[in-house]
């Protein structure tokens, strides 16, 4: 579907916008238009798709859904994010933690001997990657054979 919209000229793909999640209230047997914001865990749909989309379609790749800190948009550039974008952060902790981030992210960068964020655009992505196949979903396999249940059985 990205390269469908990429070749009929979007300039920018989104992604993912978290659709609005109503409840269902079991005892009042009504459904609850509850607000929900996002978790930082949220954020790594994005975080594969854009991955795997980075260097693969013309248009720019904006990322969004559970960033929260300069580390979510660290990550999501080196995914391969030409932007971030916050919602839940910014209701949770008010506008001014944009400049918490802004400086957090400026003191990586320096830390690692980066100029800027598009030094390190799409470091991380499946083009770029030590090992793109972390991108698929085979590593369900290995995922699964070194999964350890933080409820183990009792024999
Ligand atoms: C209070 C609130 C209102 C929102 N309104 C809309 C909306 O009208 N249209 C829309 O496409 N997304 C809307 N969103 C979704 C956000 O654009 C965004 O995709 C989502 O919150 C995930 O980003 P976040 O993790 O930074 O919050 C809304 C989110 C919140 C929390």
């Amino acid at each position: 579907m990205a390269h469908r919209f990429d070749a009929l000229g979007a300039d920018a793909l989104v992604l993912f916008n978290r659709f609005y999640q109503p409840d269902v209230d079991l005892a009042k047997m009504e459904v609850t238009p509850n607000l929900t914001l996002s978790v930082p865990a949220d954020m790594r749909l994005a975080l594969h798709w854009i991955g795997i989309l980075y260097g693969k379609i013309r248009a720019n790749l904006a990322a969004t859904s559970g960033i929260y800190q300069a580390y979510d948009v660290i990550k999501m550039v080196m995914a391969g994010a030409d932007v971030t974008m916050l919602c839940s952060a910014l209701m949770r902790y008010g506008i001014t933690h944009i400049q918490k981030i802004e400086m957090e992210t400026a003191a990586w960068l320096e830390e690692h001997g980066c100029s800027s964020l598009s030094e390190i655009k799409g470091r991380m992505s499946q083009k770029n990657c030590p090992d793109p196949s972390a991108f698929e979903r085979s590593q369900y396999v290995r995922g699964l054979s070194s999964y350890t249940s933080l409820f183990p059985m009792r024999r």
